[in-house]
């Protein structure tokens, strides 16, 4: 007897790929039901080498759901996630407005398994924002290591962060750049996408930085150690899939570069490619479709004491939402509900 489970916002970036991975890592499940709005009612979602018809959230009977992985945006969760809930299923939330409470854990399976013990308290499990997930799986590691004080972080994030609309947006703007005629107006993003980059994602804040920004500050303390500074500026890039991030660290004891490398070479999730030579680093476009969160240029900063650089790239609607998700349905499964027999793979 294996899991009745849920994806609710199938027919979305995250929801999507939430049913991909579902399949490729044969989740033990009885049923899959894919859930979008009723507007997608009927639409066929790729499951391995099935399809799902989706069904409306709105009429939906969450009765005897083990699971749910939602991908759906704060909003439409407030609605649905009790309803969820309240029949006794476990809600696995990609949206943001869990994360920070309490009584809610906030999960990378690498990073801090154990607090998944905390589901109970409300049958809600939080996934971080996608630029934080890929940052905690390479701070964790190095900060059993040598703790870290602080970190500086630019990202390069994609379009595909921001979901389906706005990939359309960056497709039609750059054609209509070239076409007179079809010049497409920003309409999901502030100023241009295309040929362009945009150092504003999310809300402005009173104290000048933006919502996607504090995330990442608050959740590594959340996840990792309430200790550690963080000062993030977030940037949209015109890519369509993959998040890349410039991090500088500081440690409060001393760690060279290469012993860094080792250290994040053993690290569960992680890929080190780091040669100093011409393509002897990862880009976004070659970790489309991937699980790992990859590591190049990792080098000494000599401008303060015991800091180094380096540089992290993930597929975003993977490890940054859908993979980790399924990576807590999988932890919740085997440490928790225990239900029907684990797959020795699982
Ligand atoms: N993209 C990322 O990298 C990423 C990373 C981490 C977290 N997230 C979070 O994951 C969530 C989904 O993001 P996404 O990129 O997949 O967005 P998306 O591509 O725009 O898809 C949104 C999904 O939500 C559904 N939906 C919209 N309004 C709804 C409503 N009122 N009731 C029920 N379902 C509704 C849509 O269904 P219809 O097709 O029927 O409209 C669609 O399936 C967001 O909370 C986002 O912040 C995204």
């Amino acid at each position: 007897m294996g899991y009745r489970i849920v994806v609710a916002g199938a027919t979305g970036n995250v929801g999507r790929e939430m049913l991909n991975i579902l399949a490729e890592r044969e989740f033990p499940a009885d049923e899959v039901v894919a859930l979008a709005t009723r507007r997608s009612m009927g639409t066929e979602c790729g499951f391995g080498d099935k399809t799902l018809k989706c069904r409306d959230i709105e009429t939906f009977d969450w009765a005897g759901i083990d699971m749910a992985l939602f991908a759906i945006g704060s909003g439409p969760t407030k609605t649905y996630a009790p309803r969820a809930t309240k029949a006794g299923c476990v809600v696995i939330d990609n949206s943001s407005l869990y994360r920070y409470r309490p009584d809610v854990p906030l999960i990378v399976p690498e990073v801090n398994p154990d607090a998944i013990e905390g589901y109970a308290k409300r049958n809600i499990i939080a996934n971080p924002n996608c630029s934080t997930a890929q940052m905690v799986v390479a701070l964790k590691p190095l900060h059993d290591r040598a703790t870290i004080k602080r970190v500086v972080v630019s990202t390069y994030q994609s379009v595909s962060g921001a979901g389906k609309a706005a990939m359309d947006e960056l497709w039609r703007q750059t054609k209509g750049i070239y076409v007179p005629g079809r010049e497409y107006a920003a309409a999901k993003f502030t100023k241009q996408i295309a040929f362009n980059v945009i150092p504003h994602i999310g809300d402005f804040m009173d104290d000048g930085a933006t919502t996607e920004e504090w995330k990442m500050v608050a959740e590594t303390k959340k996840i990792i150690d309430k200790a550690i500074k963080v000062h993030a500026t977030c940037v949209r890039v015109p890519t369509f899939v993959g998040h890349a991030e410039a991090i500088n660290i500081e440690f409060e004891d001393p760690l060279p570069a290469d012993e860094a490398a080792e250290i994040l070479r053993e690290a569960p999730g992680i890929i080190v490619i780091d040669r100093r030579e011409d393509g002897g680093y990862i880009t976004p476009v070659e970790c489309v479709g991937e699980y790992a969160t990859y590591i190049s240029r990792i080098r000494d900063d000599i401008t303060v004491e015991n800091a180094i650089s380096l540089w992290c790239v993930s597929d975003n609607l993977r490890k940054g939402a859908a993979l980790n998700a399924v990576q807590i349905a999988e932890l919740l499964g085997r440490r928790c509900l225990k239900k029907g027999d684990m797959a020795e793979a699982w």
